[in-house]
């Protein structure tokens, strides 16, 4: 007898969509495409558990629409900034995310476009396929050397940022990084801890790997990006909300900032499109964890989560509620 109802809210990747059945629970699986919210109110109502990606806003209206059965929520990423936390706590529903098995695909994304965005990887890839006339020359669409000892500032120092750091310093970089709970003035795994000032003031590129909160929305602000060593370069595979959008493209149009590589945005999936008209950036459509054994470890570990709290454990990696 299925022990209860699972709420899918998308389809998950094929291999782990094979595995779901083994799991003895009724299942209602969305599309492809995320739910529409009246699509998802109405079929997560009854659920004893819901696996759910960054796209779902989970709410109150989501808890009273599942039901007081509902015990485990399963993000299938590892930012939570869609679920609001205290109305889980409140409901008595675990949330779980997926941290630790996207670290290295999110890492390698982020350094394909610090490469695509100080070598004009894309830039030079639209200019070969305009059909414009060309031959090589001296000056011709010249970036920066990173590998000439740039400096690679991390904001926020934890598993994908160290993951970034390690490629950085494959390449020859410099590589310093704030953290809140690192010390300034130590080093962790050859990285010297700095504070943002000197970190954004010193910085030849600079990425960010901080969750979204109140306290880091809007952490790259105009007075931030005005800080920023002139021609840098900044990338944000993390979440939009971490970066003033109006203020970057100011910064990127008076050419103070050299260029920007952007995996997430403001009002995602909506891209602001004065971003699209600037040749100095490279757009991604939030692709960071993208591998395809990473995707089917995300959300096999969000199933296993689901697994273990309706058989009453623990489960692997919750989110710790406030
Ligand atoms: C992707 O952005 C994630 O949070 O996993």
């Amino acid at each position: 007898m299925p022990a209860g109802h699972l709420y899918v809210a998308r389809r998950l990747t094929d291999t782990v969509m094979a595995e779901l059945p083994a799991l003895g629970l009724d299942l209602t699986v969305g599309e492809v495409a995320p739910p529409s919210r009246e699509r998802m109110l109405a079929d997560v109502a009854g659920a004893a558990a819901a696996v759910v990606t960054l796209t779902e806003r989970i709410d109150a209206a989501f808890f009273d629409a599942a039901g007081p059965q509902l015990r485990v929520v399963a993000n299938a990423a590892v930012g939570f900034d869609n679920i609001d936390l205290a109305e889980a706590k409140r409901r008595g529903v675990v949330i779980t995310n997926t941290p630790g098995v996207l670290d290295e695909a999110t890492a390698d994304h982020t350094f394909a476009m610090l490469l695509a965005i100080t070598r004009r990887v894309v830039e030079a890839d639209r200019f070969a396929r305009s059909g414009e006339p060309w031959i090589w020359g001296p000056t011709m669409l010249v970036g920066l050397d990173i590998s000439a000892g740039a400096t690679l500032g991390v904001i926020g120092l934890g598993r994908i940022g160290r993951a970034v750091a390690r490629r950085a310093q494959a390449f020859g970089m410099r590589v310093i990084a704030s953290h809140p709970r690192l010390e300034v003035g130590t080093r962790l795994d050859g990285v010297e801890i700095v504070d943002q000032a000197e970190l954004l003031a010193t910085s030849d590129v600079v990425t960010l790997h901080v969750p979204l909160r109140p306290d880091t929305r809007h952490l790259i602000d105009a007075d931030a990006l005005a800080s920023m060593k002139p021609g840098s370069y900044l990338l944000n595979a993390a979440r939009g909300g971490i970066v003033d959008e109006t203020a970057l493209i100011a910064a990127l149009r008076s050419g103070h900032l050299a260029g920007a590589a952007l995996d997430t945005f403001e009002g995602e999936p909506v891209i602001n499109p004065a971003l699209r008209e600037l040749d100095t950036v490279v757009l991604q459509p939030h692709i960071g964890s993208a591998g395809g054994t990473t995707r089917d470890n995300m959300c096999r570990l969000a199933v296993r989560n689901v697994a273990r709290v309706l058989a009453g454990e623990p489960a692997e990696t919750p989110v710790p509620l406030p």
